[in-house]
């Protein structure tokens, strides 16, 4: 199995990390290093101060997943800017068919006037994403744009418009840097094949 770039950030956190963490069971090959989300996800930000030059965006967050990548990237943005969050249902593979996606945790805050950037970890049907962009586009913000870090490459998604996007990835699922299996490896700063059940 190949371990390439876990340890390769330039941060000397690598020396404090336990070498049974994580296991090589569950966690295999390293589809993004550290190095490479960090520098994506500054030409993002960049991109948006750009974009959004004199206004101050409004970055949601998607619960949990996209915690670690919008608190990184709203430090990539140069000016004002603001983070609410969101929290929906995850489904099964029939509420998937249905395209019924539940909200868990609304907006804080009244969006109308704003410009929005939605942030999520990863878009795979791209069910979550149509979904929340249009329940986002209800509330009369002045714009709305979508981000994710990831998205999984594949013919079944080819129609969805995202304005910023980190990484295409093969279908394998994937952890770490805030996306789960069964809750963990969130914390893993870099994108890896879960190879556990
Ligand atoms: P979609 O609605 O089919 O686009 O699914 C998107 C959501 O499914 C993401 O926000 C994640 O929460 C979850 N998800 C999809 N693929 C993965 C993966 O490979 N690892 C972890 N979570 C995933
Ligand atoms: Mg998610």
């Amino acid at each position: 199995m190949s371990t390439t770039g876990r340890n390769d950030d330039e941060t000397g956190q690598s020396d404090d990390r336990d070498p049974a963490y994580p296991p090589e069971a569950e966690v295999g090959e390293v589809l993004v290093t550290e190095a490479e989300i960090v520098r994506r996800t500054h030409e993002i930000g960049a991109q948006i101060t750009a974009d959004l030059a004199g206004e101050v965006p409004l970055l949601v967050g998607v619960l949990k997943g996209s915690v670690i990548f919008a608190a990184d990237l709203m430090r990539a943005i140069a000016g004002p800017v603001e983070l609410d969050f969101l929290a929906v249902s995850s489904y099964g593979s029939e509420t998937k068919s249905t395209g019924v996606v539940k909200i868990l945790k609304d907006l804080d805050n009244e969006i109308a006037g704003r410009h929005v950037i939605l942030i999520e970890d990863i878009v795979d049907s791209g069910l979550t994403l149509r979904y929340l962009m249009s329940y986002l586009r209800g509330r009369q913000p002045a714009s709305v744009r979508a981000c994710t870090l990831l998205l999984r490459q594949g013919d079944h998604n080819e129609d969805l418009d995202i304005d910023y996007v980190g990484f295409s990835l093969p279908p394998s699922f994937v952890v770490g840097y805030g996306l789960d299996a069964r809750q963990k490896y969130r914390n893993l700063p870099y994108i890896a094949v879960y190879t556990g059940d």
